[in-house]
């Protein structure tokens, strides 16, 4: 790391409080901020880490609406949910606060104020689509028509999802308000705007020129925007949820979500240190990391910099934007909507004390350079074969042989060669850790972590201090007390990926401080200490545990199908005489059965008014024999008999199905003469 920095400010994208966060954001952006944070504390660095939710914006007040709460009552619920969860999980936030607290709502509308005194706006009036039911101004992504490409229904305003083709609401064939079905006017509105082709070559010259080093991700996104030249951005909107725009004439408008939602990082800082604050954001020597999910990289890297651009008095812009890409869920992307999600405070409820465990999974599977899977079976086998196997393993199998041999107090060591040649494996790993902590190679560092729990596994079965102990306990000490030591390492160096892991081993080392600069030391734990009882660290989690989280998914998915269902389209027109050409007719079922070794198949003797017909149809699934004996059903007489399992079918049975696949039989709604036909 460039030492020229005094202190670090640590950023993490203000999550929407509009549902509860999930491991998409989590191996996003809070797993990773923290890990780095944690690193530069045990530095000794000076670091701050700020949060908080981002309580504004279009969908926090459709939801309420929907529950009939307020969009206060709708951000009360979730900020609570989010704040106690990340608490829970560990994320070490110096501050999570929220974009509706007053220093927030104060500094957001100064910094418009500031900005608009210096003619730092541009005032523009425009054509905006308007709900005159509702009396109120429509978001572009909510109005849904037809796709005037693709021709699909439920277009949005602003992109169909089916074809991918950007689109403004204009465009739609037949638009519509989603939430109330009224069909959208255009209506005259003012708004004030950023003018960021003023800050173009500024920042292609503080990117392009200046930060080649960022992620290829990141760079490549800002350079496809910069490429195409930047536009005036609106930074107001007609709402009524928000922080009111500042200026006369500006009634019912308030300050756009993502005008106010960075600038939460500056409110956050002042509510942390409402008299220092300004020197982690002005002072040259400060530098700022924002961690973001990649959705947010354009607001992170082009506008808000210009925000602080135009604003001027000192601030600086960040040093380093991280970007992860996606976390998908067992091959879907998470979706909140549908619910496709693992929720941090209901895995916190499923897997209780197993926060590390979530997050070494989100670590080791971090959606660093590509979007990622995360799997239940994956979760599992990291749990068991890794955190277990090797990790847990190691520290179980030093503390429970020093308590065997040493009583738990821990003996002198004599290092020979192999203990030398141990430590600077160490060192060497302590060295390749550290910088890829220093880059943002999350993922590589804890596989480089773990490689050192794996070099203490190899270092007792090479040494077998069991075997030693029979005839040479001097040497037994020396290899007990490396052991006890590459624990003690192993507490430090995962302090910042799993530090519930680190603080309980560190209890039962005996130790309380750690730093950075101690990891590779050999004399961590004196001799003569009294080690604690050994704990198991981690557990081995079980098939069933893991098939309850796959059972709930699978839930959500039939869930999911059912509500997208929609009938199917209706069939081309049939002229009368070939519907006539149906010989459909009510029979009254004498005998019914299943059709042995054929789950699906039940066999029905029909009373047809002339004699008896055999029928064979599929619906055993959803009906038992004496379900239908004696009931009368509707039957399609002249449909070409066939064979099902060895049986004539002599007539197909009518069914109608429901959209979860499950068929009801058609019964007449009053007894009908056996052999009537169905007209
Ligand atoms: O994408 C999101 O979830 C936004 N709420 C992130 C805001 S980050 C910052 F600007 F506050
Ligand atoms: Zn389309």
């Amino acid at each position: 790391m460039d030492k020229n920095f005094k202190r670090t400010l640590v950023t993490t994208a203000l999550p929407y409080a509009n549902g509860p966060v999930h491991i998409g954001h989590l191996a996003g952006v809070y797993v990773p901020a923290d890990i780095y944070t944690r690193f530069l504390r045990l530095r000794g660095e000076d670091v701050i880490m700020i949060g908080g939710s981002d309580e504004h914006g279009v969908p926090i007040t459709i939801r309420a609406r929907k529950e009939g709460i307020t969009p206060q009552d709708v951000v009360d619920r979730y900020h609570k949910i989010i704040k106690d969860s990340f608490e829970e999980l560990g994320i070490s936030f110096d501050v999570y606060s929220r974009t509706t607290s007053e220093t927030h709502s104060e500094t957001a509308s100064e910094f418009f104020r500031h900005i608009y005194d210096k003619g730092g706006f541009v005032e523009k009036s425009s054509m905006q689509l308007y709900d005159e039911g509702a009396g109120r101004f429509v978001a572009d992504r909510y109005v849904i028509g037809e796709c005037p490409v693709c021709h699909s229904p439920g277009a949005y305003g602003d992109q169909c999802e089916k074809c991918g083709s950007s689109l403004t609401p204009t465009d739609l064939i037949n638009p519509r308000c989603a939430e109330t079905g009224n069909v959208p006017v255009l209506k005259e509105t003012k708004h004030w705007y950023l003018p960021l082709e003023n800050y173009q070559k500024a920042l292609e010259e503080w990117i392009l020129d200046g930060h080649k080093e960022w992620k290829t991700n990141v760079y490549g996104q800002c350079k496809s925007w910069l490429d195409l030249g930047l536009q005036p951005r609106a930074v107001t909107r007609d709402l009524d949820w928000g922080i009111p725009v500042p200026v006369e004439g500006a009634d019912g408008k308030v300050l756009y979500v993502w005008f106010d939602a960075p600038i939460g990082y500056i409110s956050n800082t002042k509510e942390l240190l409402p008299d220092t604050w300004q020197k982690y954001w002005k002072d040259p020597e400060s530098r700022i990391i924002n961690f973001i999910g990649k959705d947010n990289i354009v607001f992170h890297c082009i506008i808000f910099p210009a925000m602080l651009m135009a604003y001027g008095d000192g601030y600086q812009l960040p040093d380093n934007v991280p970007s992860n890409e996606f976390l998908n869920l067992e091959g879907d992307k998470i979706s909140t909507s549908r619910n496709w999600a693992v929720w941090l405070h209901e895995y916190l409820r499923d897997f209780p004390g197993k926060q590390d465990v979530l997050r070494y999974v989100l670590t080791a599977n971090a959606p660093e350079t590509k979007d990622n899977d995360f799997t239940w079976g994956d979760f599992q086998q990291r749990n068991n074969s890794e955190l277990v196997a090797i990790l847990g393993n190691f520290v179980n199998r030093a503390m429970v042989l020093t308590h065997k041999y040493f009583d738990g107090v821990l003996p002198e060591a004599r290092p020979t060669e192999v203990e030398t040649a141990l430590t600077d494996e160490i060192l060497s790993l302590k060295a390749r850790i550290t910088e890829a902590l220093e880059t943002f190679h999350f993922r590589e560092a804890l596989k480089l972590a773990m490689d050192m729990a794996r070099a203490g596994n190899r270092y007792l079965q090479e040494t077998e201090p069991w075997k030693v102990a029979k005839t040479d306990m001097t040497r037994t000490a020396t290899i007990l007390n490396t052991a006890i030591q590459i624990c003690a390492n192993l507490a430090i160096v995962f302090e910042p990926f799993l530090p519930f892991m680190s603080a309980k081993l560190l209890k039962m080392l005996g130790g309380d401080t750690i730093t950075w600069d101690m990891l590779g030391c050999m004399d961590l734990v004196p001799a003569g200490a009294k080690l604690a009882q050994p704990e198991l660290l981690f557990e081995k989690i079980e098939d069933s545990t893991i098939q309850g989280q796959l059972d709930r998914l699978t839930r959500i998915k039939e869930e999911n199908k059912l509500a997208a269902w929609r009938p199917e389209p209706q069939q081309p027109d049939v002229p009368f005489d070939d519907f006539m050409k149906m010989d459909i007719r009510v029979g009254t079922v004498l005998e019914c059965e299943r059709v042995p070794k054929a789950d699906k198949l039940l066999r029905f003797l029909i009373d047809d008014g002339m004699e008896k017909r055999t029928i064979v149809s599929g619906i055993a699934k959803y009906y038992k024999p004496e379900d239908l004996t004696g009931k009368q059903v509707c039957f399609v007489a002249n449909f070409a008999p066939r064979k099902l399992k060895g049986i004539e079918s002599q007539g197909m049975i009518l069914s109608a199905q429901n959209p979860d696949g499950s068929l009801v039989v058609i019964t007449p709604s009053a007894p009908v003469t056996p052999g009537s036909q169905v007209k």
